[in-house]
């Protein structure tokens, strides 16, 4: 493997247009070698902005041996074919969110992807924004006392009707959507096991949460093992998340979910309110209420490189607002998926795609009374 991990993206998406290409320049390691698509003018259009190879058709981009890894910005109904091929000519994998439509797809692929000894990781970005580090700062501090409740919505006005979200075979709905954000921030501030993260690029350790509050019965997952296919073994994780209620709003017309919301708990009692849906006014919020106060900001999955954004802080004493530095989340996935790749550990990226799949599933399986 080259110094620079050599990089092919398969899908020439708005996503990797409008913010991970344009990152991928300010993350040290990396060089873009190909970018791959259904039709030649679109791949060629991405060739010539970000410097890179065009090639037509994703098999010939995993054909080739000047790739390390690859970036997947696919609809997630198309992730169980690709994601699979990609990990047959064992390329690293950095896949959009949803990774797979269920639990089961999820782990069949993991057990391929731990067979195959390649790094996957999904790209949920907030996660590395030091937004998401700052308020784990201030919870931690006591600023708020005991955490008890957080609500979460990720919520946009309708989408133009071709796009991929509304087709049930592409993986559309709400759920994979914007829902796997919102159970993403649950995961992490309530519900996750101890997971490692490559964080050396951070000047943060990362932290126990919630503070002030006993552990017992909270830090371990539920885990066996189990066997899949020709008795390969796979890792059974569950987060230890409860879905208490859950009710997704079903539409006829595509056959996916236009809409959705969620009540969790975790074993310490701390509850989870979620909402997610595609036909709102946008909202992208977190709100986080504890004993003593409560803590809130407006842009927790979204925030682009160059938005300062904001904390508040509602207490006894008053409100306080704190500006945070910008930062560049889309930056620090491609430094985090290259730390990983290096490291050669990739059971915490596994952990995290499958606690969340798990957790999905249950949300959905719920909603539909099962
Ligand atoms: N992490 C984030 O913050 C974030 C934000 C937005 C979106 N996403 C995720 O990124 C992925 C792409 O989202 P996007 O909004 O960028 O979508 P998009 O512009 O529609 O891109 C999807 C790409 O998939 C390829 N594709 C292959 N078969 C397709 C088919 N039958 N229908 C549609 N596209 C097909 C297309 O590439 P070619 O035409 O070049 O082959 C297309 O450009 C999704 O998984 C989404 O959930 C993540």
């Amino acid at each position: 493997m080259s110094t620079n991990l050599r990089l092919g993206v398969m899908g020439c998406a708005n996503i990797a247009w409008r913010s991970m290409l344009p990152a991928l320049r300010k993350a040290e390691g990396w060089r873009l070698a190909a970018v791959a698509s259904r039709t030649p003018d679109k791949a060629q259009r991405f060739a010539d902005a970000f410097g890179a190879e065009a090639v037509v058709g994703y098999e010939h981009l995993l054909e080739r041996d000047d790739i390390d890894a690859i970036y997947m910005p696919l609809p997630t109904g198309l992730h169980r074919e690709w994601v699979a091929k990609a990990l047959g000519a064992r390329k690293h994998l950095l896949v959009e969110k949803s990774f797979a439509e269920d639990d089961s797809v999820t782990r069949e692929l993991l057990a391929q992807a731990q067979a195959a000894g390649v790094c996957v990781i999904e790209n949920y970005l907030f996660v590395h924004h030091a937004q998401t580090q700052a308020i784990r700062e201030v919870i931690q501090e006591g600023a708020i006392g005991d955490l008890l409740l957080l609500r979460t919505t990720f919520s946009f006005p309708p989408l133009s009707s071709d796009n991929f979200r509304y087709q049930r075979e592409l993986g559309g709905g709400a759920l994979l959507d914007a829902g796997g954000y919102t159970a993403m921030l649950c995961q992490e501030f309530l519900g996750k096991p101890d997971i490692q993260r490559c964080d050396a690029h951070r000047d943060h350790e990362p932290c126990q949460f919630p503070p002030g509050r006993s552990a017992e019965g909270d830090a371990e997952p539920s885990f066996r093992r189990g066997r899949l296919g020709q008795g390969e073994e796979v890792r059974r994780m569950k987060s230890e998340l409860k879905v208490l209620s859950s009710w997704l709003e079903w539409d006829p017309k595509t056959g996916v979910d236009l809409a959705g919301a969620t009540t969790l708990r975790n074993s310490l009692g701390v509850v989870a309110q979620c909402y997610f849906g595609f036909h709102s006014y946008y909202q992208c919020l977190a709100e986080f209420l504890g004993t003593r106060g409560k803590l809130s900001t407006g842009r927790i999955f979204t925030a682009p490189p160059d938005l300062t954004p904001s904390l508040v802080l509602d207490r006894q004493s008053g409100r306080e607002e704190r500006t945070l530095p910008a930062d560049n989340q889309y930056r620090n996935m491609w430094r985090h998926f290259r730390d990983c790749i290096l490291a050669g550990d990739y059971e915490p990226g596994y952990q995290a795609i499958e606690l969340q799949a798990d957790l999905l599933t249950r949300i959905r399986t719920y909603a539909h009374g099962g």
